[in-house]
C-alpha cells in the first residue's frame, strides 16, 4: 500500500520529524515548563485566550519581552520574530514613538468617553494616510466589521452580507459561515451558534463575479464583505479585473462595498486600497493601526456618510448596537497619531518591501532548488510559503492547499531554529525593524528543515 504524502512528504516522515522537534523544544525550556505548571490552572484550558493552545508546540512559549523583530522567551531564548502578533506589531515590538505616546498619555488619564484634541488631529491623519473618509474608532477589527454591517444594513434595508468562501473578518457572527455543496452554512466549528446564518449571510468563491452577480440579483444583499486579498487561509490574490468588477457589480445592485485592510495594510501605505486604487463605500482597518494598541477604525465616503446622516436622524433614539465603553479612548488617539504620523511613513514601507522581497525570493530559491511542489506569495510585506502548488483561485483551493500536520512540523522545526512564524498558516511578516540578517537566519532555517523533510 502506497504512503500518505502530505505537500510531497510521506505523512509517517513528517510525523517523525515534528515528535524529534517537540522534543527539542522542550528540552530548552524547563523553566517555561515550571512556570505553567505552577500557574496555568486557574485559566480555562491553560491558557488566557484558546487560540493560544493552537501553536504546534507541545505547551506555550511564555513571553517574556519583545522589542523591534526579536522576542524572548522565558527561557531566555532571542527568537526573530516574523509572527509580530498576526500583524498587530507589523510596525515591529513596541516602536519608539508609539512608545513614548503611551508614556506621555500614561499619567493624563487613560478612559474619559470624552475626544481629545489629539482626536481631532488623529481624524485628520487618517484622511490623509486612508482617504478622505468620515471615521469612527472601535477596539478591535471584528467590531469594525460589525458596525460597518450595520450601517449598510441600516441605509440598504437589506439583511444579507455577501462574504466569500474561506474568509475571515474576525469574530463577526454573520461572516462565520462557509460554501458546502454550493450553499451557505454556519461554519461546523461554532461554539453555541443558535440562529440560522443563511438568513444573513450568503457566501460566494472568491474571484468568481459570476457567481457574485447571481448572489445579488436577489435584491437581499446589503453588503459585500471583502479583504483585497485572502489572507486567512493560504493566500489567495484576486484576479486581474476581480475588483473593478466588485467595483461594479456593487454599485449596479445597491450593495455597499466593504474593503477589510486589517491584514493587506502589509501592500503600502494606505493599505491595498490606496496602492491599487480600489473604491471602497467603507474602509476597515485594525490590529497594527496604533502600533499594537488594541484599535481599529472604520471609515465611510463623504457619500454615504451623508445617507447614513438621513437615517441616524429617522430611527428612534436609544441603542445604535455600535459602539463599546473603552472605544475611543485617549490611549488610542495618542497610539494612533504616533503610528500614522510617525511609524507607517513611506521610508518604514519602504524597509519592509525590500525585506519581504529578498526574503520571497530566498524561499522561493529553496522551493525551486529542492523541486518542492510548493509556492510563495507575497503582498507587500506578507509572505506566505504555501505547501501546494499555486496559484490558488478560490477559498476551496486554499482549503485543499492547506497541510495542517506538515506546517505544525515546519513551524517547530523554524522555531528550534530561532524563527517564529505565524501559526495558523504559513505567513511571515517583516517590519521597518527586521534586518537583513534576520532574514537571511529564516531562509538558511527554511532551508535545513526542508532538507530534513525531503532529503534521503
Ligand atoms: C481580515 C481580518 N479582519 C478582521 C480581523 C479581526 O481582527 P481582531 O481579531 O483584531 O478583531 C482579522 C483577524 O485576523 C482579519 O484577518
Amino acid at each position: 500500500m502506497s504512503e500518505t504524502q502530505i505537500g510531497g512528504v510521506a505523512a509517517t516522515r513528517i510525523a517523525a520529524f515534528a515528535a524529534r522537534e517537540a522534543e527539542v523544544y522542550a528540552a530548552a525550556r524547563t523553566r517555561t515548563r515550571a512556570a505553567l505548571q505552577a500557574g496555568a490552572s486557574p485559566w480555562l484550558a491553560g491558557v488566557p485566550m484558546h487560540w493560544m493552545r493552537d501553536w504546534p508546540q507541545p505547551f506555550p512559549m511564555l513571553v517574556a519581552a519583545a522589542k523591534g523583530a526579536v522576542i524572548e522567551d522565558l527561557d531566555g531564548h532571542r527568537i526573530d520574530d516574523f509572527c509580530l502578533g498576526d500583524t498587530g506589531s507589523m510596525f515591529g515590538h513596541s516602536p519608539a514613538p508609539v512608545a513614548r505616546a503611551i508614556r506621555a498619555q500614561a499619567g493624563a488619564g487613560l478612559t474619559y468617553m470624552l475626544p481629545t484634541e489629539t482626536a481631532l488631529q488623529a481624524g485628520q491623519l487618517l484622511c490623509d494616510v486612508f482617504g478622505p473618509m468620515r471615521w469612527q474608532v472601535a477596539t478591535t477589527a471584528t467590531d469594525a466589521n460589525r458596525f460597518a454591517l450595520r450601517v449598510a444594513r441600516a441605509v440598504t434595508g437589506r439583511p444579507k452580507v455577501l462574504v466569500f468562501d474561506g474568509c475571515y473578518h474576525g469574530t463577526v457572527d454573520d461572516a462565520m459561515v462557509c460554501l458546502e455543496g454550493g450553499k451557505t452554512i454556519a461554519r461546523p466549528g461554532l461554539v453555541g451558534q443558535v440562529e440560522d446564518l443563511s438568513l444573513v449571510a450568503v457566501a460566494v468563491p472568491f474571484n468568481d463575479l459570476a457567481a457574485v452577480e447571481r448572489a445579488l440579483a436577489a435584491g437581499d444583499v446589503a453588503a459585500i464583505l471583502t479583504e483585497p486579498v485572502m489572507t486567512n487561509s493560504c493566500m489567495v490574490l484576486p484576479a486581474p479585473g476581480f475588483h473593478d468588477g466588485l467595483r461594479d457589480l456593487a454599485s449596479r445592485h445597491g450593495a455597499v462595498l466593504i474593503i477589510d485592510e486589517t491584514h493587506t495594510i502589509s501592500s503600502g501605505l494606505g493599505g491595498y486600497t490606496r496602492v491599487h486604487g480600489l473604491k471602497p463605500d467603507i474602509f476597515v482597518v485594525g490590529k497594527c493601526v496604533a502600533g499594537g494598541v488594541p484599535t481599529a477604525v472604520w471609515g465611510l465616503t463623504p457619500e454615504l456618510a451623508t445617507r447614513f446622516a438621513a437615517y441616524d436622524a429617522t430611527r428612534p433614539s436609544g441603542h445604535s448596537g455600535m459602539g463599546t465603553t473603552l472605544s475611543a479612548n485617549p490611549l488610542q488617539f495618542a497610539a494612533l497619531v504616533a503610528t500614522l504620523s510617525q511609524v507607517m511613513t513611506p521610508t518604514n514601507y519602504a524597509r519592509m518591501e525590500a525585506g519581504a522581497a529578498r526574503l520571497c525570493a530566498g524561499l522561493s530559491k529553496v522551493v525551486k532548488r529542492r523541486k518542492l511542489p510548493w509556492h510563495v506569495v507575497r503582498v507587500g510585506a506578507r509572505v506566505e510559503f504555501i505547501c501546494a502548488p499555486g496559484p490558488l483561485r478560490s477559498g476551496s483551493d486554499a482549503a485543499t492547499a492547506h497541510a495542517p500536520a506538515l506546517e505544525a512540523a515546519l513551524h517547530i522545526g523554524l522555531l528550534n531554529r530561532g524563527c517564529l512564524i505565524a501559526p495558523f498558516h504559513n505567513m511571515m511578516l517583516i517590519s521597518p525593524a527586521t534586518n537583513r540578517a534576520q532574514i537571511d537566519r529564516l531562509i538558511a532555517a527554511f532551508d535545513a528543515v526542508t532538507a530534513q523533510l525531503f532529503e534521503t
